[in-house]
């Protein structure tokens, strides 16, 4: 069988479960995007002189000074010794995970933890470990320790707040669980950064833990609504990606106009006190508005997902909302566990009142 068969027998065994996905321009208003300040649609002047290709790898040619200055700026703003930015966020996390956790290590993963962190470590190639509760992971992290070889290094990864379900980790007792056991935690900071904490710090700051994390990834894809994504943690870690991390090497660098957008933005966010407030004043209306008709979404995060269970119902409940005017999505497997196919709604800061009560009652209706 040709490669081509190969895919297209797969794409047609999708299509018969009702999980082919295709791509679809965006209409309706915007519940679905993860811009949850609304900067996405904003115009950036200061990038035009910039405007030029990344040209090679930062290790070659496209070291650009911005980076420099953004990476100066992102350390300043998150209290970390160091930042080092990164393509994306799928890039970061695949990065950061094979080139620290090395074969022998021991890993534990959050089941809910995104798909870039799932690949992430299987590339490392640590020995890995799927938890599903707080006390699974303290009696995993104890056998680890106790069957442990010499140099073997412990790992917690997790989001701070997962975003398929909106709710947050419980941060405190994974600090906890790595001091205890001599882990070394991983926080992905992708739906937190820029709306929780202050300065828009995310949920790393906003606990005090900067400094028990061996690591924080944040994408700017997001909130901060500019291309790429970066990495906190101690300057000897930012030293040793440099070096050894291929995610990092072996791709050409952001054009410089990007970085500009990220000094725009990073400044933009630290002062946006009003658009976080806005954000999780909108979340709980919507949420408020939900509950008044009887339907109920786990978390409270501006993430609020509404689990319909069977795909199809999902599907057909998205579409619904979408001819509603609604940019709403369902999410499926294997996104989501098999059964908890559900519509993921994401609440912005820049929605009115009127448009969140409007969504939340078509949600509603379409969800009994
Ligand atoms: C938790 C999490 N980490 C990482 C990523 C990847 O980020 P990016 O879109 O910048 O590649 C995403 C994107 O959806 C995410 O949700």
């Amino acid at each position: 069988m040709s490669l081509s068969d190969r895919w297209r027998k797969h794409l047609d065994e999708l299509r018969s479960q009702g999980r082919l996905r295709t791509l679809r321009t965006a209409n309706g208003v915007d519940f679905s995007s993860n811009d949850y300040l609304g900067y996405g649609t904003l115009r950036l002047t200061a990038a035009a002189e910039l405007s030029r290709s990344g040209a090679a790898s930062r290790l070659l040619r496209g070291q650009h000074p911005v980076w420099d200055e953004v990476e100066a700026a992102l350390a300043q703003w998150q209290r970390a010794e160091a930042a080092l930015v990164f393509s994306s966020g799928y890039l970061a996390n695949l990065g950061l995970l094979r080139t620290v956790i090395r074969p022998g290590d021991w890993v534990a993963s959050d089941a809910r933890n995104h798909a870039s962190i799932i690949d992430g470590l299987r590339l490392a190639k640590g020995q890995r470990f799927v938890y599903r509760s707080l006390g699974g992971l303290d009696q995993a992290l104890d056998r680890a320790r106790r069957r442990g070889l010499p140099g073997r290094e412990l790992f917690i990864v997790t989001e701070s707040l997962f975003s398929m379900d909106g709710v947050p980790a419980p941060l405190e007792s994974l600090v906890d669980l790595a001091r205890r056991h001599k882990a070394h935690l991983i926080v992905d900071e992708a739906h937190a950064t820029g709306c929780s904490g202050k300065r828009g710090r995310g949920l790393v700051g906003a606990g005090h833990f900067t400094g028990d994390v061996l690591a924080t990834v944040h994408t700017g894809g997001k909130a901060l609504g500019v291309p790429g994504a970066f990495v906190c943690g101690s300057a000897v870690l930012r030293d040793y990606l440099v070096n050894r991390c291929r995610q990092f090497i072996y791709t050409t660098a952001l054009p410089p106009a990007v970085g500009a957008w990220w000094l725009d933005a990073i400044e933009r966010v630290i002062g946006d006190d009003e658009g976080r407030e806005r954000l999780h004043a909108n979340a709980g209306l919507f949420r408020e508005a939900l509950a008044e008709r009887g339907v109920r979404a786990p978390g409270e995060s501006y993430i609020v997902p509404i689990v319909l269970g069977d795909d199809a119902r999902a599907v057909a409940a998205a579409a619904r909302l979408q001819a509603a005017g609604f940019d709403i999505r369902a999410i499926r497997p294997p996104t989501v566990p098999d059964g908890t196919a559900r519509l993921r709604v994401s609440i912005h800061a820049d929605h009115d009142d009127a448009t969140l009560r409007r969504a939340a009652a078509a949600v509603a209706e379409v969800a009994s």
